[in-house]
């Protein structure tokens, strides 16, 4: 977009034509109270005055985008509501309910609009309404940043770090795969390097893909694949042992247990990885059952990474405040979008817990914008989770972050500094056959039983 397009009073026309802010407000050119109002120098007021959802697939993961229009011509924020595994709910909560109960509001109003909006379904949270207000509150900040030609970063009191340390995803069916795949990683200049490593005889084991087919004892539902937590937890110790052994203690390692094994092995789990010096063991329990980290604390000093899959506040306030996890995990647009997630930022800075928002190929390019322009600014960052996105992806989101050395680099583009080209993703329509990856829901033990995914 042009910026020219509306900057169309006289104090944006300085920042048209390239003069700091700053410099202008010095120069008096900013509203000052009535007279500068007089003067009509203040901005014209703004009103949504569209809500448009946008479903799109350019990675082969269902993305949904939300575009926030205004009254002033050219002016539109974007925002990620991606909730892949139910996407056309989140498209139904953005069309049929929260775009009525926005058109005509301030756009520049995010406090009030989150607020509000949060409420407007009486019955509220859930990776659904979370997802809806998500794309909503990114596109305002994406407004408001676009209109004060100002980075989002900036709007968060500006950048603490120069780039965004980030973590590498590896994996493969042997421990020689893991490790050449985490050669390769450090050879693109990762520093932090997660392994996940294939269960002999198992099919379904988290975060490691193109697994051989294996036999059931009672074959109920081949999607899934089949998983069993004790052979599990026996083999990722034995990964770390060998890669600490290969690869010395100049890296980082990390680990997703993805809340699959029973509260007992996940703590034997960390019991037995300590030695190997883990940067982070992530979700050793679900959410569920979160009421075993006291008793995981007190058995080990593994750093512990949680919460993807948080909801709501009440699930990890106690977490932070009672100092139980070392990473906050969560995915910001399930929680509502960056209005809800500078808040928890800041309520885990007050007790030294460090952010590491989830940031996998379900985070759309403008979603993994909104966690780069968090992370920049905040003091308690920790470590993110980096994509290194499609050529398709950047087709569609021009602008996405840049990953170089294994940093992340948010450009210096006023808002979240990415853009939707709705041409190219009407290139990736999504389709609902299947619905989802119906490997979610799938994953089973040998008895049959379902197991957490
Ligand atoms: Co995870």
């Amino acid at each position: 977009m042009d910026r020219r397009d509306f900057v169309n009073v006289s104090a944006a026309g300085f920042a048209a034509v390239g003069l700091p802010l700053m410099a202008a407000a010095e120069q008096g050119v900013f509203s000052r109270g009535p007279a500068g109002a007089a003067q009509g120098r203040r901005l014209p007021a703004l009103r949504i005055t569209d809500v448009q959802t946008i479903l799109t697939q350019p990675a082969n993961i269902k993305l949904i985008v939300v575009k926030v229009l205004t009254s002033e011509p050219g002016l539109y924020g974007l925002g990620c509501a991606t909730f892949t595994q139910r996407a056309r709910v989140v498209e139904t909560a953005i069309d049929r309910y929260l775009k009525p109960f926005l058109i005509g509001k301030d756009p520049l109003q995010i406090e009030d609009i989150f607020q509000s909006s949060f409420v407007s379904s009486y019955w509220r949270n859930g990776p659904v309404l979370g997802n809806a207000l998500s794309g909503v509150d990114m596109a305002l900040w994406d407004i408001v940043g676009k209109r004060a030609n100002l980075p989002v970063y900036q709007l968060f009191g500006g950048k603490c770090r120069d780039a965004v340390d980030t973590y590498a995803h590896t994996s493969g069916g042997t421990f020689q795969q893991v490790e050449a795949a985490a050669r390769r990683a450090r050879e693109r200049g990762y520093r932090h390097i997660r392994i996940q490593v294939a269960v002999p005889g198992l099919t379904g084991t988290y975060g490691v893909g193109g697994q051989a087919q294996a036999e059931r004892d009672i074959p109920v539902n081949r999607r899934g694949g089949l998983w069993e937590p004790g052979p599990y937890v026996r083999i990722v110790p034995k990964l770390f042992e060998h890669m600490r052994r290969q690869m010395g203690d100049d890296v980082e390692f990390l680990h997703d247990v993805h809340e699959r094994v029973p509260p007992i092995l996940a703590m034997q789990l960390c019991r037995d990885l300590e030695q190997y010096r883990p940067f982070f063991l992530e979700d050793p329990f679900s959410p569920e059952d979160v009421g075993y980290f006291e008793k995981l604390r007190a058995l080990t000093s593994c750093p512990l990474a949680m919460g993807e899959l948080f909801n709501n506040p009440n699930e990890y306030i106690h977490l932070i405040s009672n100092r139980l996890i070392d990473f906050i995990r969560i995915h910001i647009s399930q929680i509502g979008g960056l209005t809800q997630a500078r808040k928890v930022a800041a309520l885990c800075e007050w007790f030294n817990v460090r952010t590491a928002w989830h940031g996998p190929g379900d985070v759309s390019p403008v979603g993994h914008a909104a966690n780069v322009h968090l992370d920049i600014a905040t003091p308690n960052f920790g470590i993110q989770e980096g994509r290194e996105f499609t050529q398709a992806e950047r087709d569609v989101f021009p602008g996405c972050p840049e990953l170089r050395n294994g940093y992340f680099w948010v450009n210096d583009r006023p808002g979240l500094g990415i853009d939707l080209n709705e041409m190219a993703a009407r290139r990736f329509p999504i389709t609902d056959d299947p619905p989802f990856d119906m490997r979610w829901g799938n994953y089973r033990r040998r008895d049959g039983s379902v197991i957490r995914p």
